[in-house]
């Protein structure tokens, strides 16, 4: 498909859907006009997927891997059930000063915990079972990512991973090193009885995975 084609599908698709709140407009128009790579945000297509997710299952415990300047994590934080928490870990601490002009203040994101540490090192000590997760990280670490979430996520928490075609370049041979990581990401979900799995091509591919 043409991508002018598909930037008009997607830009319809926003119009045609509810709008993200105030609060997040402005923190991606401050992400886009401040940092380097604005790109990584979720964006609000992706982002008002992860509210609706997140409204549906009424996580109690939220994982959000990869916080970047905080969008996705407070898209999660807007279905948490009552009392309940997102985790958001983000490696550095050079977005924070967007995130927090944005968010301090924000009753719904005084909900979402913020640690400044490695994704791989942080959700080893944090407490668990998850009933959400987000994964939006290094793509070199997907599957030790995965191997650490399978025995902490409780039965019938909802994972949700991005960026799982990696640019499409988990469609053909030679694949770099990254690019492997992802596909052995999704051939870990797709082999392991713990999961069921379903891979979408939404923007750059997202992957829902439901722990059995
Ligand atoms: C694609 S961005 C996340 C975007 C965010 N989820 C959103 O929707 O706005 C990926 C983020 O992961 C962070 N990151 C990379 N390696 C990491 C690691 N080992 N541990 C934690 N965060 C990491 C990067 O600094 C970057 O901010």
């Amino acid at each position: 498909m043409e991508s002018s084609t598909l930037r008009s599908m997607y830009a319809y698709c926003e119009q045609w859907s509810h709008p993200e709140s105030e609060i997040l407009h402005q923190l991606e128009r401050d992400t886009f006009l401040n940092t380097p790579t604005p790109q990584m945000l979720s964006g609000k297509l992706q982002g008002r997927m992860l509210s609706f997710l997140s409204q549906l299952k009424r996580p109690h415990l939220a994982l959000d891997i990869g916080g970047f300047t905080g969008y996705s994590a407070r898209c999660i934080a807007e279905g948490l059930s009552a009392g309940g928490t997102v985790h958001s870990i983000e490696i550095t601490d050079d977005y924070e000063h967007i995130r927090r002009r944005n968010l301090d203040g924000d009753p719904i994101a005084e909900n979402i915990v913020w640690h400044h540490a490695d994704a791989i090192e942080c959700i080893s000590k944090l407490d668990h079972p998850w009933d959400f997760v987000f994964v939006d990280a290094a793509k070199s670490q997907y599957p030790a990512i995965l191997k650490l979430l399978e025995p902490r996520m409780k039965a019938g928490a909802l994972l949700v991973a991005d960026n799982v075609l990696w640019y499409g370049k988990v469609l053909s041979e030679p694949m770099d090193a990254e690019t492997k990581a992802v596909h052995l990401f999704n051939q870990q979900l797709h082999d392991s009885p713990a999961w069921q799995t379903i891979v979408l091509p939404v923007r750059d591919g997202w992957s829902l995975s439901v722990r059995r």
